[in-house]
């Protein structure tokens, strides 16, 4: 029997896709995971009622957080590229102003009471997770030590080695002088340093398997 170019072609094509599902699977990454870092002082300890995916509205009050609105997104994966679903997040930070909610925070001016601080989140089945919020001011955590702004992050997972961390946004001078930052090899810095594109950032945050 003799084949047309037509179903030749369609065959060919068809045992290459095969080969190739085989030679990469979808799981065969080996990702760095996410560095981690000092959990700080300031997790959150008041009660905190509202503590959903946007931090930029707190519930029965009708203001909005002041400040640049910032979307955080991203996948928390293990070290070979599976999602992880259903892992626990707590992310907390500082409002515009440098000022946390917690009574030995640093900074002296009002709290934003729209700002809700704390969120508590947990990974979609795909992995992914996305928190609105704002990006977080700078603040003096000494008298001659300015912290750049930052994301405090941390990632629970039974199964999982928990990870405690924080974000920082890429082009910031004070990076370079934070002492926290430094502390993370300048190899893995990459794996906590994300990029701002329109109002958005990245952050995939990689676990290790126990
Ligand atoms: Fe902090």
């Amino acid at each position: 029997m003799e084949y047309s170019p037509f179903s030749r072609r369609k065959f060919i094509s068809l045992t290459t896709a095969v080969i190739a599902t085989g030679i990469t699977p979808a799981i065969a990454k080996d990702l760095q995971p996410t560095a981690k870092q000092v959990e700080g002082p300031f997790f959150p300890k008041h009660k905190q009622i509202d503590k959903d995916a946007d931090m930029t509205n707190v519930a029965g009050i009708s203001g909005k957080a002041g400040g640049e609105p910032l979307l955080v997104k991203g996948r928390v994966l293990d070290t070979s590229g599976n999602v992880v679903a259903n892992a626990l997040i707590d992310m907390w930070q500082a409002d515009m102003n440098g000022r946390y909610l917690h009574e030995d925070a640093p900074e002296s001016s009002p709290l934003d009471q729209n700002f809700q601080y704390w969120a508590k989140i947990k990974t979609a089945e795909d992995g992914s997770y996305s928190v609105k919020t704002i990006k977080p001011a700078k603040y003096a955590a000494e008298e001659d030590w300015q912290r750049p702004p930052h994301i405090h992050f941390r990632i629970a997972k039974r199964g999982m080695r928990e990870l405690t961390t924080q974000m920082y946004f890429a082009n910031e001078p004070l990076n370079e002088r934070d002492k926290l930052y430094l502390e993370t090899p300048a190899e893995q810095r990459s794996s906590i340093t994300v990029d701002v594109v329109d109002g958005e950032v990245t952050f995939d945050i990689v676990l290790v398997r126990v």
